[in-house]
């Protein structure tokens, strides 16, 4: 897929300091960060305001979690000389972002997010009535547009966020970037490209907008995209004009699952911290062992001599990211014909978790034995990340009027 700008190869995402890491952010998420670092140009951020939208009455360890979450990334193999590291509060053109799409975005909208209404109910004993926690889904929106990357790699519960996202990039991109006269500052930016490509575009634009031909809108953009000489304003012209719409100043991103997009806990729900069924990427092996052997299975399978069904045991959730087809046809068929036993199930679960876990969390120690070398990494990134940053809010300024020179 190629994106508005040719960005297509940016890839933004993040995760809040509130504890940890577990298996559900590795398999969820960094996973698929540390496999696209190398493909694309990566921007990864500790979500410290986040963390406060849900733990605001105890801030004091946020600092330090966002540090030990940093050390999780980089030992779980995230390689700060191919992504850009940073914290959210210290690229405070966020905060502005944020405020500027809050005067475009009807409550609505905030209202509807499943996550919304979902977190009040579930996390009863914490004060979610509070003006941050209805704007977590913008304020995340803020985080993902500055960048214009192409795609957020996230587990499924982010999913919601990033379709909003998309639809305060439209809103954005109708109200503003209906500029006058863009149909002939379009056509003038086209005739920059080249009789032949200026053919090509229009036919494109045409099978598109007619006949909502995909295939035709991507060779339209891929054209655009491959243009050494067009200004950045021009380009988000021409993409505009190619989908019907005003000049595309914000990118709309799509979500980029894993195989695992939601990681079940030890007891089958959906592993999170707020639940207590995690198993922590830097958790003692002895604990994890401890932990696997005593989670749950299948509830009907009472004795050992009892036949058991591997879909409603939390264990084969396990067995399903973690073995190979053998094992798995062994613990199947040795459940549903009782010829094995559940501790003797969770042996191959316990090895592989802890294999996993052995090299992240050696790597770890010896970060956490530098902070000194963290924390540059991380002052380096901030700034890259700022001047990204500054790039697009100067345009974003400017394109709602409130540039003062
Ligand atoms: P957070 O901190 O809750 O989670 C971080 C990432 O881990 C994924 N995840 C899971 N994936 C699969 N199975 C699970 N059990 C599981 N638990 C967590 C999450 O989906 C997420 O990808 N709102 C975000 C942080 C954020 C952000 C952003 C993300 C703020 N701004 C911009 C992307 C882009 C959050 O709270 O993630």
């Amino acid at each position: 897929m190629v994106s508005a700008s040719g960005q297509n190869n940016r890839i933004v995402s993040g995760m809040r300091p509130t504890g940890r890491l577990h298996l559900g952010n590795y398999h969820g998420a960094l996973k698929n960060w540390v496999k696209l670092q190398h493909e694309y140009d990566c921007f990864f951020f500790v979500a410290d305001w986040h963390a406060l939208t849900t733990h605001y009455e105890d801030t004091g360890d946020v600092a330090s979690r966002a540090w030990d979450m940093i050390i999780d990334w980089l030992a779980a193999g995230v390689n700060p000389g191919s992504a850009t590291l940073f914290i959210q509060s210290r690229v405070p053109e966020h905060a502005e972002l944020h405020l500027l799409l809050s005067m475009i975005t009807p409550l609505s909208w905030l209202e509807r997010v499943p996550t919304y209404k979902d977190q009040q109910e579930k996390l009863k004993e914490r004060d979610l009535s509070t003006y941050g926690f209805l704007g977590y889904p913008l304020l995340q929106s803020a985080d993902i547009l500055m960048y214009k990357p192409g795609l957020v790699p996230v587990g499924e519960d982010q999913v919601a966020h990033v379709e909003i996202t998309r639809e305060i990039a439209r809103r954005f991109n109708h109200s503003f970037g209906r500029e006058p006269e863009f149909e002939s500052r379009a056509e003038t930016a086209l005739r920059k490209t080249g009789k032949k490509n200026a053919r090509l575009f229009r036919e494109m634009r045409k099978r598109w907008q007619e006949q909502g031909d995909e295939e035709s809108l991507e060779v339209a953009r891929a054209m655009l995209s491959s243009q050494q000489n067009l200004t950045k304003g021009d380009r988000e012209r021409l993409f505009g004009y190619l989908e019907g719409g005003g000049r595309e100043i914000l990118v709309e991103p799509e979500a980029l699952l894993t195989e695992t997009p939601k990681m079940p806990g030890l007891d089958g729900q959906k592993m999170s911290k707020s639940y207590g069924n995690t198993i922590g990427l830097r958790e003692p092996l002895e604990s994890v062992e401890q932990k696997i052997r005593t989670m749950p299975t299948d509830p009907a399978r009472v004795r050992r001599s009892d036949p058991g069904t591997p879909e409603k045991c939390p264990l084969w959730e396990f067995h399903k990211i973690y073995s190979d087809k053998d094992t798995q046809e062994w613990a199947h068929k040795g459940c549903t014909t009782a010829g094995i036993g559940c501790l003797e199930c969770k042996g191959p679960v316990i090895e592989a978790v802890s294999n996993e876990l052995r090299p992240i969390q050696s790597r770890a120690q010896e970060y956490e034995e530098d902070p000194d070398a963290v924390r540059s990494i991380i002052q380096e990134g901030c700034e890259t990340a700022r001047s990204r940053a500054r790039e697009t809010l100067d345009e974003v300024r400017q394109i709602m009027g409130l540039q003062y020179r």
